[in-house]
C-alpha cells in the first residue's frame, strides 16, 4: 500500500550545489537553506564537512552553518566522512550528520579514498561519537543500482552496506542511484533485498535523474513501502565522483507527483518552487525540473 504520508529530505544546497564548478557566494547557500527551511521541508541538508581539496564548493561549511538562522523542528543534516569532518561539525552546532559509503569498491575508493571496509570501521566512531554528542546520523550507500566504475552492483552487496550501517547506529539509510541508472523494476527487488535486513520504515530513496527514471522509480519504491525520498530543489546538482550524473530528483517534481496522489507532505509547494527560481537565477540557468519549467513558461 502507499503511504499516506511522505518525509522529503532535500539535498540541494549539498549534493546540488557540490557539483557546481563556480564558487557559489557563501550568502547565496544561507538563503536558499532558509527559504527550503521556511517552506517546511522537514530536514534540509546544509553542507559537507569533507575535505575541501576534494571538493572546494563546501569548503565554507562552518560559515554556511554559523551563518544560518534555523527553525526550531527542522533539521539540518550535514556530511561527515571522518572524525575530523564531525568535529568541525559539531563545532558549529550540527544537530544531524551522515556518513556515506558505497556498495561498489571501485566508487568507495574514488569518492571517499578507502575501501568499502575501511570506510565502515571509519564511520564507526563517527556515529558513536555523534551520538554521544546528541547528534542523530543518517547512513547513505552509494550506487545501489550502479556504479560509474563497476556497472551492475549485486542488491546483497547494498543490503550488507545497509545492514552495517544501520546496525551501527544510523537511524536511516539513504540508498542512493548516484547515476540514476535504476529502472522501476530493480528498485523493487533492491528494496525487496535490503528490507529483509533493515526495517523498510529506516529506509529512504535518494535518486538522481541522469536517465529520467527517477519519479517511476520513487513511486515504485512508494510502493515497496519506503516513505522518506530524498530530493533537490531546480534539479540541481550531481556527483564530483561520478562523471556525467546529473542532479537528484527535482523536489518541485516529486511535490507535484505526492500531491497529485493526495499523498501528505507539509510543504508549500509555491515556496519551494520560489527558492528554485532563486537558485537557478543565481546560477544562471533554467530549473532542471520539469514541473517548474512547465511553470515558468505558463
Ligand atoms: P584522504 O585524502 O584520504 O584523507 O581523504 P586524509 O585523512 O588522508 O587527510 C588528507 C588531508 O585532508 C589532510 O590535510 C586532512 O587534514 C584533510 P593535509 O594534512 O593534507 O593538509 N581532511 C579534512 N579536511 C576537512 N574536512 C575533513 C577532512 N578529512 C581530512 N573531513 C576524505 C578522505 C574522506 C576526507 C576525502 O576523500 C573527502 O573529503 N571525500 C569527500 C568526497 C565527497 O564529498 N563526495 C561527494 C559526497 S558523496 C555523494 O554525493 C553521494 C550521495 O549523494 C549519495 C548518492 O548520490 O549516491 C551522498
Ligand atoms: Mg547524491
Amino acid at each position: 500500500a502507499l503511504p499516506s504520508e511522505v518525509r522529503i529530505v532535500e539535498v540541494g544546497a549539498r549534493d546540488g550545489l557540490q557539483n557546481e564548478k563556480e564558487v557559489v557566494p557563501t550568502a547565496v547557500k544561507i538563503e536558499l537553506i532558509e527559504r527550503l527551511a521556511a517552506a517546511g521541508l522537514p530536514a534540509v541538508e546544509a553542507t559537507a564537512f569533507v575535505s575541501p581539496k576534494w571538493v572546494p564548493q563546501m569548503a565554507d561549511h562552518a560559515e554556511v552553518m554559523r551563518g544560518l538562522t534555523r527553525r526550531p523542528g527542522t533539521r539540518y543534516p550535514v556530511l561527515t566522512p571522518n572524525l575530523k569532518g564531525l568535529e568541525l561539525a559539531l563545532e558549529v552546532g550540527a544537530d544531524e550528520v551522515a556518513v556515506f559509503g558505497a556498495a561498489s569498491e571501485a566508487f568507495s575508493k574514488r569518492n571517499i579514498n578507502c575501501t568499502i571496509a575501511e570506510s565502515l570501521e571509519r564511520f564507526r566512531p563517527v556515529v558513536e561519537r555523534a551520538r554521544e554528542a546528541g547528534a542523530q546520523v543518517r547512513g547513505y550507500v552509494s550506487c545501489v543500482l550502479g556504479c560509474p566504475y563497476e556497472g551492475e552492483i549485486d542488491p546483497a552487496k547494498v543490503a550488507e552496506v545497509s545492514k552495517a550501517l544501520y546496525e551501527m547506529g544510523c537511524y536511516e539509510v539513504s540508498l542512493g542511484d548516484t547515476i540514476g541508472t535504476g529502472t522501476a523494476g530493480k528498485v523493487k527487488t533492491l528494496i525487496d533485498t535490503v528490507a529483509a535486513v533493515v526495517p523498510r520504515e529506516k529506509l529512504a530513496v535518494h535518486f538522481h535523474d541522469t536517465y529520467g527514471q527517477a519519479l517511476a522509480n520513487i513511486l515504485a519504491a512508494l510502493e515497496e513501502g519506503i516513505a522518506v525520498v530524498d530530493a533537490s530543489v531546480a534539479g540541481l546538482g550531481g556527483c564530483p565522483y561520478a562523471k556525467g550524473a546529473t542532479g537528484n530528483v527535482a523536489t518541485e517534481d516529486v511535490l507535484y507527483m505526492l500531491n497529485g496522489m493526495g499523498i501528505r507532505t507539509g510543504i508549500d509547494f509555491d515556496a519551494v518552487l520560489q527558492a528554485g527560481w532563486f537558485i537557478s537565477d543565481q546560477l544562471g540557468r533554467p530549473p532542471a525540473g520539469r514541473v517548474s519549467r512547465a511553470l515558468r513558461a505558463k
